[in-house]
């Protein structure tokens, strides 16, 4: 079966029938890349005049020293079931909890696999509805508010297909939730879900990103891409985070982060390039080293590939 989120386009030429080929064109200079984005009286982008709940949630979520996050993605099984890392989450994630800043997952996974006395805070997957055997697209809202708050989400993420068959709703979903999760001072992810027939591309990615952030989502999840993907980060006037995709080698993983951040990234929201990792503690430390402080690639796999040969010894 082929791999529901490696989302490469299998057609040719997918950017020509995409309703994104039509978005307007701009010019590299109007996208001023290279001029920050002032967040007067707050450290991150889009921020600065949200209620304290939410300011307090998202400084849980990017740490205030770096502006950047590293989220642990492991809510995979909401639609592929026990994909490979994540067949045993109890085994697999758990020893990587305190080396991460969030865990994103889903209510069934929270409540069974990770232990309640986790202080990590928990970006929650409320939209469901749709699995690798169905329309992907066709999502509803899951997860009421009163459960959001009973499980003390930090954020609620939910799947947006800019395109998709099911656009509209996924939209709605999105808009809903964020409105939910205003009344209670808790921030929304919106994931830029691509499908099949789109291509990922700059053009794609900052139409998709920009019309999340306009509805209101606090951060954007996304996909790195090239080239010009400062120019995705520069007209989405929130914090992007990024997927992994599918599994690369461990040192390009760490060169797309790296990229990703250089490029106006504020973090990653990884799972495939960490879980599936030879070592994912140690590729856990690389990709902190590598967000965080900006530790070039090479310098990040050198680590890991010590962190490799030393729990090889034992
Ligand atoms: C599912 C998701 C996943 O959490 C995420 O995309 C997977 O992360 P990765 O691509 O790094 O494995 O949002 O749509």
């Amino acid at each position: 079966m082929p791999d529901p989120l490696d989302t490469t386009p299998s057609a040719p030429t997918p950017a020509a029938s995409a309703p994104a080929a039509s978005a307007a064109p701009s010019t590299s200079k109007a996208f001023a890349p290279d001029v920050p984005f002032e967040t007067p009286g707050y450290f991150l982008r889009g921020a600065a005049n949200l209620d304290w709940g939410l300011k307090n949630r998202l400084a849980r979520i990017f740490q205030p020293r770096s502006g950047r996050t590293v989220m642990l993605a492991f809510d995979h099984g909401y639609i592929m079931g026990p994909t490979t890392g994540l067949e045993r989450i109890d085994l697999t994630i758990a020893p990587l909890i305190d080396a991460v800043d969030v865990l994103m997952c889903t209510r069934g996974i929270l409540r069974t696999c990770i232990p309640p006395t986790c202080t990590k805070p928990v970006a929650l997957r409320v939209s469901a509805g749709a699995t690798i055997l169905r329309e992907l697209s066709r999502e509803h809202i899951g997860v009421e508010i009163e459960d959001a708050i009973r499980l003390d989400a930090a954020a609620m993420a939910v799947q947006v297909y800019v395109g998709g068959e099911y656009e509209h709703a996924t939209l709605a979903n999105l808009t809903q939730t964020i409105d939910a999760g205003l009344r209670y001072g808790i921030p929304t992810l919106g994931v830029t879900a691509v499908g099949r027939e789109m291509a990922r591309d700059a053009r794609y990615l900052g139409l998709a990103c920009r019309v999340i952030a306009e509805l209101g989502a606090h951060y954007v999840k996304t996909y790195y891409c090239e080239p010009d993907f400062e120019q995705v980060t520069a007209a989405c006037p929130v914090p992007i985070v990024i997927a992994g995709g599918k599994k690369l080698p461990e040192l390009d993983a760490l060169k797309m982060c790296y990229k990703a951040v250089q490029q106006g990234a504020a973090g990653v929201d990884m799972g495939r390039n960490i879980f599936q990792a030879e070592n994912p503690l140690a590729m856990v430390a690389a990709v902190n080293t590598v967000v965080h402080d900006l530790t070039p690639p090479a310098d990040a796999y050198a680590a890991y590939q010590e962190a490799c040969f030393e729990a090889s010894k034992s």
